[in-house]
């Protein structure tokens, strides 16, 4: 959701803002824009609605906006529509229009994030003679820096944390002054922004991709902080304006792994990394055999105590907690509730404070997922984050955190993250249940072993994907697609739904196989195609006989079976198989096929897989 990008140092800036906001284009957007400045002439600020090659356009390439000091963004709208005006960069003086072209204006910022109470200091704003041309909350946190500038006569970290006290939201701010040219300001609370510096120059980015071609050394810039930037160096401020020391960091992505890399899209090239995504989080995490809990700074003590376990998320990360939930309550025996996250934090949640609670987030960002685990940080409870994105801020706010090393997952729908979601929460099951008795060691092995087999057996799915493409193209013209199973492979139909329509703008849903039959079943008509997973070992005929009542009623079927469960053809119009493995674990196999689909389908529409319409990456507003 939103860009942010910004540079200082000794080369033209709006070439490397650009390619800096094309690294970010996956977070979805709808306008962008920059502002440059050349010394200490005034800012120059240009803005394009659309793709940013209209930007690009626009400067003809960053060429013809001149000044090695600038900050760019890509918006996607929230407060106010789409368009030249609402677009990044905002400035605090009262100019009217698109507010482009050379801006006379003591501040030059743009935002990422939401202001809840830009209503009411817009209105105070406006007492005190300012003048809005946008429908932003970012304009009004502009203007109020610009205000506080003027009236306290501080400088720039002053000005900044009286406004950051003031507003209420989340925002990463990056904002220029006219009085200092070469410097750039920012400040954060709850949206993500890094600082990246090598050899005399600085970099500003929301996320590591739009970075990584200059440097890989970086300070993560906290909640309620800011930072004063200059050509190669950062100096970092606390609230009461008293500096902060930082370490650098170094990211250990290569530029590399935010390409396609001869692949046609990231989600296909993503879907590929699979094996080597899981294969890299297993070996970051078992140490002789065991998950390594010591290295995560979990005592055994902590696993014996709790009484249950809540799973909150959003999305394909919910996904991963309701397939865990049936993991580890049959092989722990453990209590797992499974909450959304966006409910979670509305509802004064009964949480047990003996429930050890687990978020699931790739991003590390989403903004109701932080919000829940705040919930329940501020209730006591023990916190266990499952993150991709090291340093984000659920990453760096939970007790305990297990990354997933999936490295940088660009597509905005997720496949090796969730995947590595997927096993991660299979490790913790088996960590759980030996630590808790439930299991013997013997045991616990054999079910490492199965899990260790993923990788590969994904790898042999993943050599056989034609059949899957071949099967989208003929189902790519679909209304309406129901997938059904029972236990896991209920959850897994439900990440293959999602992964279905958010891409493919194609209508699914995702039903517990028995329960089509008590109202759903209603909309099964005549070559309405039905996808039953069927890999859990028990439920299999009983999932099979709900197809069967589909297909009585018109429903073209796809099977999804282990190799072995060949007597499906007889229903089924199309069956793809994956491996045989233990039920517990299969959904990583089952998931592949699913994830195939849904990419072939949208392909076969034309349609923007990597990027689908009105979605973000990382959803930072709630
Ligand atoms: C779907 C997808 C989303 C995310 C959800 C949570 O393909 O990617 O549903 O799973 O927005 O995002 P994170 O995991 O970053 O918290």
């Amino acid at each position: 959701m939103c860009g942010i990008v910004g540079y200082i140092g000794k080369r033209q800036a709006a070439p490397i803002l650009i390619d800096g906001l094309k690294k970010l284009e996956y977070r979805g957007y709808d306008s962008a824009g920059i502002a440059v400045r050349d010394g200490s002439d005034n800012a120059e600020v240009v803005k394009a609605v659309g793709r940013l090659k209209n930007l690009e356009e626009k400067t003809d390439d960053g060429a013809s906006v001149h000044g090695c000091c600038g900050i760019g963004h890509t918006r996607w709208a929230t407060h106010g529509g789409p368009s030249q005006t609402n677009a990044h960069p905002h400035v605090s003086g009262n100019c009217t229009g698109s507010a482009s072209g050379t801006v006379l204006s003591e501040v030059v910022g743009v935002h990422n994030g939401i202001i809840e109470n830009y209503q009411e200091l817009k209105e105070k704003l406006i007492k005190n003679g300012y003048e809005f041309y946008s429908d932003t909350d970012t304009e009004v946190a502009i203007k109020l820096i610009d205000y506080y500038y003027k009236k306290y006569k501080v400088g720039p970290i002053d000005a900044l944390a009286k406004t950051m006290v003031r507003v209420r939201g989340s925002y990463a701010l990056e904002v220029m002054f006219a009085d200092y040219p070469d410097e750039i300001y920012v400040a954060r609370k709850d949206s993500p922004m890094i600082i990246g510096v090598n050899d005399g120059e600085t970099y500003v980015a929301s996320d590591v991709p739009a970075i990584l071609n200059h440097t890989k050394n970086v300070y993560y810039i906290g909640n309620n902080e800011m930072g004063r930037l200059l050509p190669g160096k950062a100096e970092f401020y606390d609230l009461n304006g008293d500096i902060i020391e930082k370490e650098l960091v170094e990211i250990k992505f290569s530029a590399e792994s935010a390409e396609r890399g001869g692949f046609e899209h990231f989600m296909m090239k993503e879907i590929h990394e699979q094996p080597a995504a899981i294969r890299n989080t297993i070996g970051s995490l078992v140490t002789n055999g065991r998950l390594d809990l010591a290295k995560i700074g979990i005592e055994e003590e902590v696993i014996s105590s709790f009484t249950g376990i809540t799973i909150v998320a959003c999305g394909s990360a919910w996904h991963v907690g309701m397939a865990a939930q049936y993991v580890i309550e049959d092989i722990a025996r453990v209590p797992v509730r499974v909450e959304l996250a966006s409910e979670f934090r509305y509802r004064n949640p009964l949480l047990d404070p003996n429930n050890l609670v687990i978020v699931i987030s790739q991003s590390g960002e989403t903004a109701d997922t932080l919000a829940a685990l705040r919930e329940a940080k501020s209730r006591g409870n023990k916190t266990l984050a499952i993150v991709n994105v090291v340093g984000s801020s659920i990453a760096r706010e939970a007790d305990y955190v297990i990354y997933t090393v999936a490295g940088p997952e660009i597509s905005v729908a997720t496949t090796k993250a969730y995947s590595c979601q997927l096993v991660v929460s299979f490790l913790l099951a088996m960590e759980f249940a030996l630590v808790r008795g439930q299991i013997d060691k013997e045991t616990y092995d054999s079910y490492l072993s199965e899990v260790s087999r993923i990788p590969d057996c994904i790898q042999k799915i993943l050599d056989d994907k034609e059949r899957i493409q071949w099967f989208a193209a003929k189902i790519a013209n679909s209304k309406d697609v129901f997938f059904i199973g029972r236990g896991i492979d209920y959850a897994i139909g439900l990440e293959g739904s999602l992964k279905l329509k958010e891409i493919s703008y194609i209508h699914s849903e995702a039903y517990a196989a028995g329960e089509l039959k008590h109202g759903t079943i209603s909309l099964i008509e005549d070559g309405t195609l039905v996808i039953g997973v069927l890999c859990q070992d028990g439920l299999y005929e009983k999932t099979v006989s709900n197809m069967v009542e589909c297909k009585s009623r018109g429903a073209y079927l796809m099977a999804l079976a282990p190799y072995g469960k060949y007597d499906v053809e007889d229903i089924a119009d199309f069956v793809t198989y994956v491996p045989k493995m233990d039920p517990h674990f299969i959904g990583s196999l089952a998931v592949v096929p699913l994830q195939l689909l849904g990419y072939y389908v949208s392909v076969a529409r034309g349609l923007d897989v990597d990027k689908p319409r009105n979605l973000a990456k990382s959803v930072t507003v709630e």
